[in-house]
């Protein structure tokens, strides 16, 4: 057997295989509601081999959408519209994961289709942004800084989006603290210049990220967290890989189960290179630092280099994105290339099994 193809136990939950979808945003809900849109998109992943499903950031509060077009988990009717989706996932053997997140500063701001950039002013249907501090995103709207009240409230949404996903049949919640979006916005001392219990000391900067994460593991008990990181700025002065790995163990202790390892997103001016593999040393030294199990991400775009992350024990997992988006049976033909036997090729399908 193949490292890729050995399953994997989150808690209660077994994953088929290691070779997972990572969280990618459709820009196509309305008012928050999945559409027939992420059905089709999410089932063929399912159908195509892999482990772990994760449904794109669901913001947890209208205000936290990146754009207005993002889903959410903040009434009903959008648990009730994710329910078939994830039973889609279910029936088709993968496990159905959503990351839920607050786009923060970086809410608010037009989908990659509409061919305009930056903010959506309130006219055109945007909204007023927050964030840690009032320093904006370079070519965005400058955000409010939220006050004790509003990090409370934020705690609380977290919390109700996670137990509308249970009831909407996830079994694994993901939680964005990566990419510039709110969370990882407390992270950075470049987003976040506040002088109280929220900021300054590395303590205080991942005390949102670490309430968030028990509101979470209390309102749904028992069911594996995932914490998708962004182990560096890549900026002078920002986030880094130790702080990374320091906070992903205090997550640990609080009962996150697992880490996503990505990097970037909280600045403009970030240098990185990026490249096969770029963000693999990342995650191997999350892991190595803190002892906690993660997956890496980022350009790992065929079944041999998944594999060979594993091999060197570099990760416990890899996410793929944009690979699945080429071929949403990507899962089969790593196995195929892998000479991994499985007995989830769909039986619909076996005719064309090589
Ligand atoms: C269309 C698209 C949408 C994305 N949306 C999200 C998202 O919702 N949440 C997230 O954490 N990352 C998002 N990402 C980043 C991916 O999850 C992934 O980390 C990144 O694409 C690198 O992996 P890849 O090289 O295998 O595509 C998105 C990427 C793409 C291509």
């Amino acid at each position: 057997m193949t490292r890729l193809f050995t399953p994997l136990t989150l808690r209660d939950v077994t994953v088929r295989n290691r070779l997972w979808v990572s969280p990618m945003c459709q820009y196509s809900a309305v008012d928050g509601v999945p559409q027939e849109w992420h059905h089709t998109h999410l089932a063929q992943f399912a159908s195509g081999g892999a482990g772990l499903v994760v449904a794109e950031a669901t913001a947890v509060s209208p205000e936290g959408r990146i754009s207005p077009e993002d889903t959410g988990l903040w009434n009903d009717e959008q648990g009730d519209a994710w329910a078939p989706i994830v039973a889609a996932i279910r029936s088709r053997g993968a496990v159905a994961g959503v990351q839920l997140a607050h786009a923060g500063r970086k809410a608010s701001t037009w989908s990659p289709f509409s061919g305009r950039r930056g903010s959506v002013a309130a006219t055109d249907g945007g909204w007023s942004t927050v964030a840690p501090s009032a320093i904006a995103f370079d070519g965005y709207a400058e955000p409010v800084a939220l006050d004790v009240a509003g990090i409370d409230r934020v705690v609380v949404d977290f919390a109700s989006a996670a137990r509308r996903a249970v009831a909407a049949g996830f079994q694994v919640l993901e939680l964005h603290a990566a990419h510039g979006y709110l969370l990882h916005q407390f992270l950075s001392p470049l987003s976040n210049r506040r002088d109280d219990e929220y900021g300054g000391s590395l303590e205080n900067r991942a005390r949102l990220l670490l309430r968030a994460l028990e509101a979470v593991t209390d309102a749904a008990p028992g069911v594996p967290v995932i914490v998708r990181f962004s182990a560096t700025d890549w900026a002078d002065g920002g986030w880094d890989a130790d702080e990374t790995a320091t906070v992903a163990r205090w997550a640990a202790d609080r009962g996150a189960d697992f880490f996503d390892i990505s990097s970037g997103g909280l600045v403009a001016h970030q240098k990185l290179t990026t490249g096969p593999g770029y963000q693999v040393a990342l995650a191997a030294r999350v892991r190595r630092e803190a002892g906690v199990p993660v997956n890496a991400v980022g350009m790992i775009d065929d079944a041999a280099h998944a594999e060979r992350v594993l091999a060197e024990d570099a990760a416990d997992a890899v996410m793929a994105g944009r690979e699945w988006l080429r071929d949403p049976h990507y899962g089969l033909r790593a196995a195929d290339e892998l000479g991994a036997e499985i007995d989830y090729w769909p039986k619909q399908y076996l005719r064309a099994r090589r």
